[in-house]
């Protein structure tokens, strides 16, 4: 009741732009910065991965992201809004933290992720209920022009972490790539390659850093069309 409360006031301040109200996100010390270190594992991440997740109360702190994610995970295939189904816990648990933390630019999420509308508790619950739900397949896919250059841009310099079907590492907070809108793809491989995500891997920014817009969207196509074989079990 009280978070169904929570999330109109939300909404209803959004609109008013540049209000006092809204909340602002803080700027925390990003790749930007001399002594950065790529996941340090402490303050909130660290708690949020400690605590037991429970994915039915996730399925409800949930009712705040739907909005933006929709209702399945699956996001917007223009690529403002992430694919989330079946990304790991880890990944999703440091990725709502790095964004509470200020470490990961996103003001548009920011107001929906602050202590006041979920807790620590909230993000594992929201963390292992988004793990159980079934990547989609239909993600949104580059343009195919390019899938030979892609894949062999993606076997030489993203598989070994990415995983050769898109899936990742949880216990290495390695993100799955497969069933994610190749926009978002292509976005996200830019603002890391340009430094403009904070948060990112230096290793991995190493192996994009040579990368051409070309190359990028090449690697991107590839992995849209990425698929993991395993079926993972629904949330009950
Ligand atoms: C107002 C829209 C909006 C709402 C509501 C919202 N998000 Fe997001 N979220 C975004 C945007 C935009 C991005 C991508 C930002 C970028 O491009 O870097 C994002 C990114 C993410 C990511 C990173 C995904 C990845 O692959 O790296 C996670 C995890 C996430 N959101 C979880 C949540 C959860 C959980 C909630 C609810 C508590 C939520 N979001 C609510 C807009 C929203
Ligand atoms: C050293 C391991 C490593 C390598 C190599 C690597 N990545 Fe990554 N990648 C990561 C990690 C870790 C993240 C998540 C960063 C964070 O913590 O926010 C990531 C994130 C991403 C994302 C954003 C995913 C999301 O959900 O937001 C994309 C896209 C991506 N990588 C593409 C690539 C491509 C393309 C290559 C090869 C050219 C590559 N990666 C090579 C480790 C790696």
């Amino acid at each position: 009741m009280v978070k169904r409360l929570l999330i109109a006031a939300v909404m209803a301040i959004l609109p008013a732009g540049g209000s006092a109200a809204v909340p602002e996100q803080p700027k925390g010390k990003g790749i930007e910065s001399r002594d950065y270190r790529w996941n340090e594992l402490t303050g909130e991440e660290a708690e949020a991965l400690r605590r037991k997740g429970d994915a039915q109360r996730g399925r409800q702190a949930y009712e705040v992201c739907q909005g933006c994610h929709r209702p399945d995970g699956s996001g917007r295939p223009d690529g403002a809004y992430p694919q989330l189904a079946g990304q790991h816990a880890t990944v999703l648990i440091k990725q709502m933290t790095d964004i509470r933390a200020g470490t990961r630019d996103n003001p548009k999420m920011y107001p929906f992720s602050t202590p006041h509308v979920i807790n620590v508790q909230e993000i594992a619950d929201i963390a292992v209920y988004l793990e159980g739900l079934a990547i989609p397949r239909h993600n949104a896919k580059g343009p195919g022009a390019d899938l030979e250059r892609g894949r062999s841009l993606y076997d030489k310099d993203c598989k070994t972490c990415h995983g050769a079907n898109g899936e990742g590492n949880a216990a290495k907070f390695y993100p799955v790539l497969a069933g994610q809108h190749y926009p978002y793809l292509v976005r996200q491989a830019r603002d890391i390659r340009d430094g403009k995500r904070r948060n990112a891997n230096p290793k991995m920014v190493k192996a994009v850093k040579g990368y051409s817009d070309g190359e990028l969207e090449a690697v991107s196509d590839y992995m849209s069309r990425l698929a993991l074989a395993k079926k993972r079990k629904p949330a009950k």
